[in-house]
């Protein structure tokens, strides 16, 4: 059995004004808000961070970011830093997501950056990686993955590395309902683990948390939660109602 403690993420993408939020916030406070054996997690959108944390506050739910510039200030127009999302109580960031990747050209390079400038700053990233459906059919998976990943931890110290979360997303798989069989994802996830141990060391490598993104939900959810190394969900369509996203907490809790 695994010591690493499950984490159920929500993605809520470009969706929720900063009062929706924190309505959705108040809600998933009231039923999960005092889950321990479940590390949860919710990522709303830059506007809705402060009225999040206000309506999570006192509560066993964290908070995360959906991206971030690697440098601490400066003129970045219409961009947000480290340090001005732990000042608004983040502690997690989601990055190299496959929309950013795809819609905002983001490189495995430049997401290399934002992970150590994450890790300066004493947040915890979670580092997105996956195939699309042209990479898998042609047998490029685990390539494609070894790729990312290698890139964007280049230059991550030993010490620092237990907090990193990563997320295998096949780009086919979110958004669209399909999602990859249990066998598909616990293959990719093992071999992530592999790529840490390589890194890191085996003892290091046992405690990150690696999450199953795309297309994640009640229905589908424990079977690949109960997989050896799935450690949880990054929840993007299911995360925006809070009676689907509790579903997905209380399914991690069960496997724990
Ligand atoms: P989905 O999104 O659950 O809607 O497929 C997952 C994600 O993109 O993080």
């Amino acid at each position: 059995m695994s010591s690493r403690k499950k984490l159920i993420a929500g993605n809520w993408k470009m969706n929720k004004t900063a009062s929706d939020g924190a309505a959705l916030v108040s809600e998933l406070v009231a039923t999960i808000g005092k889950q321990t054996d479940v590390e949860v997690v919710l990522c709303p959108p830059f506007t809705g961070l402060e009225s999040a944390a206000k309506a999570l506050d006192g509560s066993t739910l964290k908070l995360g970011a959906q991206n971030m510039h690697f440098e601490p200030s400066g003129a970045f127009t219409g961009e947000v830093s480290a340090p001005m999302l732990r000042a608004l109580f983040t502690t997690h960031v989601i990055l190299g997501h496959s929309e950013r990747r795809s819609y905002f050209a983001e490189t495995d390079a430049l997401i290399n950056k934002k992970v150590l400038a994450a890790l300066k700053n004493q947040l915890r990233p979670i580092l997105c990686v996956g195939e699309s459906l042209a990479e898998r059919e042609s047998g490029a998976t685990l390539k494609v993955v070894q790729t990312q990943t290698e890139a964007a931890l280049e230059g991550v110290a030993k010490d620092q590395a237990a907090s990193l979360v990563i997320a295998y997303e096949p780009v086919w798989a979110i958004g669209t309902g399909k999602v990859a069989t249990t066998e598909q994802a616990q293959e990719v996830h093992a071999f992530i683990r592999g790529l840490l141990t390589k890194l890191f060391t085996e003892p290091v490598a046992q405690k990150i948390r690696i999450l199953y993104g795309g297309s994640m939900k009640p229905a589908n959810a424990p079977e690949l939660l109960a997989q050896k190394d799935i450690d949880g969900g990054l929840i993007g369509g299911a995360s925006l109602e809070a009676r689907s996203f509790v579903e997905l907490v209380k399914a991690a809790a069960a496997v724990v």
